[in-house]
């Protein structure tokens, strides 16, 4: 595992575009594991500046989303599929058909999550996996639990992340309560991954799952077994490890 230590959100958010876009220079066909919540938004930002000025292409690259909000409709601008078309996608060339994201409007659990593992077998593995961290150590939407869940399913959703997520929504009610999400398997498939935190209230979540024992209580703590992780993380969100 290899630490990098930003000064903050900014400096966080270009060096982690830096890596993104090393990965689509080297392999200009890649598969990206894309995820959404703020704690990307700043990189994403940095990918369409420098898509603008020419120095990237997206034209070949496939992305698949972690996670989707069981129920909302692509329209509905907290879906996830709203935020990657406003945060990304609509910003540089990358080809619509090959971006995926869980299909929350499926009703049915088990259809909708199938349908995206096979979507995931289909592409051919992920490159490249972009992650952020829940303050309780959740990565997609996997939550703490006493498993850790293979592959795509459907979780209902902590307090503690519907709470975290509320800000996004006009009211708590109107947060979903359940999502589709990749599983661990999923996610650990990836050939790197790539994770981005900051500030302070992340400050736990990164000790635990970079320096806590692995347990599925802890989501993150078992990318401490993969062999290709980069975290990449500002001073307060890395304010409780010891480095
Ligand atoms: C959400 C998403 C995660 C994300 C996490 C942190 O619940 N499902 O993929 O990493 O929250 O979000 P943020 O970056 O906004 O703190």
């Amino acid at each position: 595992m290899k630490i990098c230590k930003t000064k903050d959100y900014n400096d966080m958010s270009r060096k982690a575009a830096n890596l993104i876009s090393a990965q689509i220079i080297m392999k200009p066909n890649c598969v990206l594991g894309l995820a959404t919540g703020s704690s990307p938004i700043g990189a994403y930002k940095q990918l369409i500046e420098w898509y603008n000025k020419g120095d990237l292409d997206f034209s070949e690259v496939t992305s698949v989303n972690l996670d989707e909000y069981r129920g909302l409709t692509h329209d509905n601008d907290q879906s996830y599929y709203y935020f990657m078309q406003e945060n990304l996608f609509k910003h540089v060339n990358i080809d619509a058909s090959r971006t995926f994201v869980p299909d929350g409007t499926i009703e049915d659990a088990q259809e909708a999550c199938s349908a995206y593992n096979e979507i995931i077998r289909s592409v051919g593995g992920i490159d490249l996996q972009l992650l952020g961290l829940g303050r309780n150590g959740h990565i997609g939407f996997n939550e703490p639990a006493d498993t850790f869940e293979k592959e795509t399913h459907c979780v209902n959703l902590t307090q503690s992340t519907i709470d975290a997520n509320a800000r996004f929504f006009a009211s708590r009610e109107e947060v979903p309560t359940q999502a589709y999400t990749m599983g661990i398997k999923n996610i650990m498939s990836a050939k790197k991954i790539l994770v981005v935190a900051s500030g302070e209230d992340k400050a736990d979540a990164v000790q635990k799952s970079f320096f806590g024992p692995i347990t599925p209580h802890v989501p993150g703590s078992v990318l401490q077994l993969h062999p290709d992780v980069v975290l990449v993380a500002d001073e307060a969100a890395l304010s409780k490890c010891s480095l």
